[in-house]
């Protein structure tokens, strides 16, 4: 039976270890993959253009008039809220001489705001409170287009107690890595690598506590646990209100998922920290990392969110000085793909439902 068509009742004990759905004979992509410029081009074009991207999350523009921009394959785009409150997203080109017409990464305008219609529309849509657009022209698309709806079926119900519409960022931090955008998916998607790259992480969530229940597509994932603490901070202490209503069990356990193309979701009890990809080149990804938090959370004395941020980003960059290390050893004539272990199911899934993407 697939996971879609499951009761989530049933669905909750779906969880497996990651060794348990391992495809024996799974080996690293291609050095190409990771160098070449050409097929960087082809995943702007098969991926990035065609496909539903996060863009933000609605906490970010909440008044009529706010508006942010944003580079999606090559395009630059106006993301804003109408009078009426809803997010529309356009083209950042002028209709009259084509010139660019926002030069800010955010801001608020009453112009953009009436200026509505004028513009080059694109299609725009929220998922749990996440922005997503499509720059995908609905009629080259074969078999039709795909509603992020329908997009997100396999994911139904699965993170209403996280309440994600609702929460609001206190911090973004901005990443430049020099490593193919893959090489962070892949790196996300497994914890073989966490014992000696994180020992602080490593020490509060053992690194073989993983279990999966989305294990191919385009969402995969599952969770750790919370072995010493009460969540992934500094000082081990809950740093904020409940994300959500939760059952006992959710307060030991941090959730992982990666969305492609672009999303990686991370869901602790007291904070939701979610990484968007944007790929500059074959060899070079800007990753903007916001921890999101219960509203309700920020105006409380108990409120640290600098315990949470301070905790991922010290994790983060020892995940980026890896990724950095295997971009530069992958450039090397000595590369060639190498097998994945059993511990390695999630990035091998991962790099499957990509080359499919790509065929
Ligand atoms: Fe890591």
């Amino acid at each position: 039976m697939e996971f879609a068509e499951m009761p989530v009742t049933q669905a909750k004990e779906a969880f497996r270890k990651t060794a348990e759905t391992f495809k024996a004979g799974a080996k690293t992509l291609p050095q190409r993959y990771f160098v070449s410029s050409e097929i960087f081009a082809q995943e702007q074009k098969k991926i990035f253009s065609r496909q539903w991207v996060l863009v933000g999350h609605q906490s970010q523009i909440p008044k009529a008039g706010d508006y942010f921009t944003s580079e999606i394959a090559g395009e630059s785009l106006i993301i804003v809220r109408d009078k009426r409150g809803a997010i529309h997203g356009f083209y950042n080109v002028c209709r009259h001489r084509g010139s660019r017409l926002i030069e800010n990464r955010n801001g608020q305008s009453a112009a953009i705001q009436c200026a509505d219609y004028s513009l080059h529309a694109i299609e725009l849509a929220l998922w749990e409170g996440f922005i997503f657009v499509n720059l995908a022209d609905a009629s080259t698309q074969l078999g039709g287009h795909i509603s992020l709806d329908e997009w997100f079926v396999p994911l139904a119900g699965k993170f209403s107690r996280w309440n994600l519409s609702a929460l609001r960022s206190a911090k973004r931090i901005d990443y430049d890595v020099r490593a193919n955008w893959k090489l962070i998916f892949e790196n996300y998607s497994e914890c073989y690598h966490c014992l000696g790259v994180h020992p602080e992480l490593s020490k509060i969530s053992p690194s073989d506590s993983a279990e999966n229940d989305l294990t191919e597509g385009p969402f995969l994932g599952g969770f750790m646990r919370i072995a010493k603490g009460k969540s992934l901070t500094m000082t081990g202490n809950a740093c904020a209100l409940p994300i959500g209503s939760f059952g006992e069990r959710d307060f030991h356990l941090v959730f992982y998922y990666s969305i492609f193309p672009n999303m990686l979701l991370s869901l602790h009890p007291d904070y939701v920290m979610v990484h968007q990809l944007r790929p500059q080149s074959a060899e070079r990804t800007l990753i903007f990392c916001d921890w999101l938090f219960n509203p309700e959370a920020f105006n409380r004395s108990d409120f640290e969110p600098d315990d949470a941020v301070e905790f991922w980003d010290m994790v983060n960059k020892e995940d980026w000085h890896v990724c950095e290390l295997s971009q530069q050893g992958i450039a090397s004539h000595a590369y060639e793909p190498g097998p994945y272990s059993a511990r390695e199911s999630i990035p091998a899934a991962w790099d499957e439902y990509y080359l499919q993407q790509m065929r």
